[in-house]
């Protein structure tokens, strides 16, 4: 029988979502929640991959035990070790008494390991030699070694197959953990799910904010749901809790949502007023300044810049030049140079112009995206 919070936990991490792929998803998480077989989870950051961990764990026979999670980045390995396996009082400095481990804490339960790819090559081998035998080894107390029947799930936003490659990841560690892989696509390739999920946090920080439930306009709505939304529904979360701290009036309008996401449509705006010819023909040069500079290798300077300074395309456009080449680059300024055909010393110069006609992008948002210039000008 369902343990008695488990429904209260499908409702704090609920799995909306009604999409072809979302469809896939909730398929997969009840075969894999039949078997104890070991669980992969790839996708960009903020897609749901622990709330899909705990769908598995919650539909599984060990929904009666506990499901913890292990954020493997950013830890010390000895730390790791011992919230891993345990360590025994005295065992290093700070060891005040025993610590059972988290792997000991979920036994019969799951263990949900996020950002394995993340794990060193020693924490690994440890890892490894673990899932071999199920036993573990307590830091510190070499008696103390016992057998641990724990499911694992593991979560990564890497590619774990090149990491093998370039010797980051036990490639013997990987087909270990990817008995059953689940890709958990982007939000922009499930666009059908962005209405669902944005009325869903309406609702969610309208109550938790004792705030009236906005409504959102046709044009808000069509300009959210084109959104390439890099940071997933994390992003999309906290894009809604601002609108309902922040808006007055009953409905979203276009002017409430940031430049980022406004601007981002600007094409679909102008369609909106009636000019959708131009737009298209407008689009067609944006497009063929971008193939000018990333296929034809032609010079910044001498293609978007004389453009943009001649007002034959707008800021908008410039931003939409400037994001794709930093999707591309992963947010990096010094090598968008390269990528737009410009000396190295020009840095200052690009910024500085960058800067000037608020062009500007953060960067931060870049670091996760892995789509290819080619699919965002497909979206745009
Ligand atoms: N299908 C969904 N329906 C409703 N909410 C969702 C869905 N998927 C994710 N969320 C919510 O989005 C947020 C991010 O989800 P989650 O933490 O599972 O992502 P993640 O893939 O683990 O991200 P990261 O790689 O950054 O750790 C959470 O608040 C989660 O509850
Ligand atoms: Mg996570």
């Amino acid at each position: 029988m369902a343990p008695i919070d488990s429904r209260a936990t499908l409702k704090k991490y609920p799995l909306l979502g009604t999409s072809d792929a979302m469809q896939r998803i909730q398929a997969d998480i009840d075969s894999a929640a039949r078997s104890d077989a070991k669980v992969l989870l790839t996708g960009e950051t903020g897609v749901g991959k622990e709330v899909v961990a705990r769908a598995i764990h919650l539909r599984s026979g060990r929904n009666v035990a506990p499901f913890i999670t292990i954020n493997c980045a950013g830890i010390p390995d000895s730390l790791l070790e011992s919230e891993f396996f345990g360590h025994a009082r005295g065992s290093f400095t700070g060891a005040f008494r025993d610590n059972p481990g988290l792997l000991r804490q979920a036994h019969t339960g799951t263990v949900f390991l996020d950002e394995v790819g993340e794990m060193s090559l020693r924490m690994q081998a440890l890892l490894l030699r673990f899932l071999e035998t199920g036993e573990i080894q307590t830091v510190g107390a070499p008696a103390m070694q016992s057998h641990i029947d724990v499911r694992v799930v593991t979560a990564t936003n890497r590619n774990l197959l090149e990491s093998a490659s370039a010797r980051e990841f036990r490639e013997d560690l990987y087909y270990r953990l990817n008995v059953y892989e689940i890709r958990i696509p982007p939000l922009r390739e499930r666009q059908s799910d962005i209405p669902i999920l944005l009325d869903h946090y309406l609702q969610i920080f309208a109550d938790s904010h004792q705030r009236p439930v906005l409504g959102l306009s046709r044009t808000a709505l069509d300009l959210l749901t084109v959104y390439p939304w890099p940071g997933n529904i994390r992003e999309l979360r906290n894009v809604i809790e601002r609108l309902v701290l922040r808006v007055n009036n009953p409905i979203v309008e276009p002017e409430d949502l940031s430049a980022e996401i406004a601007a981002y449509t600007a094409p679909a705006r102008q369609e909106e007023a009636g000019s959708l010819r131009a737009s298209i023909s407008h689009q067609a040069r944006v497009d063929g300044i971008l193939e000018r500079v990333l296929i034809h290798k032609e010079s910044f300077w001498t293609t978007a810049y004389p453009a943009f300074m001649s007002r034959d395309i707008t800021r908008d456009d410039m931003r939409h030049i400037v994001r794709t080449g930093l999707e591309q680059t992963h947010g990096s300024y010094r090598l968008l140079l390269g990528l737009f055909n410009m000396a190295a010393d020009d840095y200052k110069r690009f910024l500085g112009f960058l800067k000037q006609h608020d062009c500007h992008l953060p960067f931060q948002r870049f670091r996760a995206l892995r789509v290819t210039a080619g699919s965002r000008a497909a979206i745009a």
